[in-house]
């Protein structure tokens, strides 16, 4: 497996270096031989641009290459701005894959002033009637202050990171009133996961559940499905609440029960189209790295959950790794933003990203311990 592991860095490490010679704006989806412009509107400050420095101080860890430093300063620079913005519920996708990952690389602890900030403002979002983060902003049509939704798991690494540095314990406790509202409102009987939640901001109740970027309101967004499994590891790894564990452990028990022969999800696991509909391999991706960050944390499961990492791992690699590329590329093919807003069959930064995060957990714990702060527990994976 090494080789598969260390052939595949080789490649991601060469298409960041096209990536970064050609970029001019922060990259989201790669299709028909290029990377595609975010639109205007959310051009200024976007969910995903936290992916292309995480990718970039991961290619530097593995290369010491200095002009990939430069250019993952530059874009974590380009980043700075937004630790005030509250506009966002994706702060901690943000400044957790730069400015953090950009610290504890580089032993610079001045990268963590905007990070501090950014956590702080990330809080202003809290709503302590429902206790919970708010997912997007009114849109002039929609009102949403009563949503949150499952992807916001992915956004409290930060909380607890700034706590721990800070002494300020008020941000972990947000994180950590929000995770619980989430497994009681988004996470189902069965271990799956729906998209969103509605509450009454006023009152704070629980209204409904929904789908938003899934098949339908009682399936299971794959993604989405990946995003809670690694945010619920998390939440244990920082708290050490058994139901944040046994929580991560039943979503990674549906997880295995529904992936599919080659093991790279399809972009819903109950979509009644399956086999003919499409991938989703930042899905896949996504999985492996929730399963290594539960592993680290689950002493029974750990070679049981690591074990499927790799054979995931290994078929993203054989299967949907983009070889030799001659120009700006994304890393894996057929991703899915959005098959219900049509935004499919494409590479996506953040496939990217958690792919090169999977490939340096395998091929350098070392590296992979610095920049997540996760044990790795790869020495107990079984083939
Ligand atoms: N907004 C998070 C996602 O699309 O996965």
């Amino acid at each position: 497996m090494t080789a598969v592991f260390d052939d595949a860095l080789k490649q991601s490490i060469k298409s960041i270096r096209h990536n970064l010679d050609a970029l001019e704006e922060f990259p989201e989806s790669f299709k028909n031989g290029a990377w595609q412009p975010i639109e205007k509107e959310r051009a200024a400050g976007h969910w995903v641009d936290g992916f292309w420095t995480g990718l970039l101080w991961l290619a530097y860890a593995h290369t010491n290459d200095s002009l990939l430093r430069m250019g993952a300063e530059h874009w974590t620079n380009r980043l700075a701005h937004m630790k005030t913005s509250t506009g966002t519920h994706d702060l901690g996708f943000i400044f957790y894959l730069s400015h953090v990952i950009a610290g504890r690389l580089t032993g610079d602890c001045a990268w963590y002033e905007n990070a501090i900030e950014a956590a702080r403002t990330l809080t202003a979002r809290f709503n302590p009637r429902g206790e919970y983060l708010q997912a997007w902003d009114d849109d002039g049509i929609r009102k949403w202050a009563g949503r949150t939704n499952i992807d916001l798991m992915m956004n409290l690494a930060l909380l607890y990171w700034a706590t721990d540095l800070t002494g300020d314990a008020a941000l972990a406790d947000i994180a950590t009133q929000h995770a619980r509202t989430s497994r009681l409102a988004l996470v189902r009987g069965d271990g799956s996961t729906a998209h969103v939640a509605d509450f009454d901001p006023d009152s704070g109740l629980l209204i409904r559940r929904e789908q938003y970027q899934g098949y339908s309101h009682d399936s299971c967004w794959s993604r989405g499905q990946a995003w809670a499994l690694y945010g619920f590891a998390t939440c244990y790894r920082h708290t050490g609440i058994p139901a944040f564990l046994t929580t991560a452990q039943a979503l990674a028990e549906f997880t295995a029960r529904h992936l599919p022969d080659d093991l790279v999800p399809y972009w819903d696991y109950n979509s009644p189209h399956i086999p003919s509909t499409y991938r989703d391999s930042s899905a896949a991706a996504v999985t492996v790295c929730g399963l290594l960050e539960l592993a680290a944390v689950d002493n029974e499961g750990a070679s049981r959950w690591a074990s499927l990492a790799q054979r995931i791992l290994t078929s993203l690699c054989e299967n949907y790794l983009i070889r030799d590329a001659s120009g700006p590329s994304s890393i894996l093919r057929d991703g899915a933003r959005s098959v219900p807003a049509n935004l499919m069959e494409h590479g996506l930064i953040y496939g990217d990203y958690y792919f090169l995060e999977a490939l340096t957990a395998f091929t350098r714990p070392d590296i992979y311990q610095r920049a997540l702060a996760v044990d790795s527990v790869l020495s107990g994976a079984s083939e």
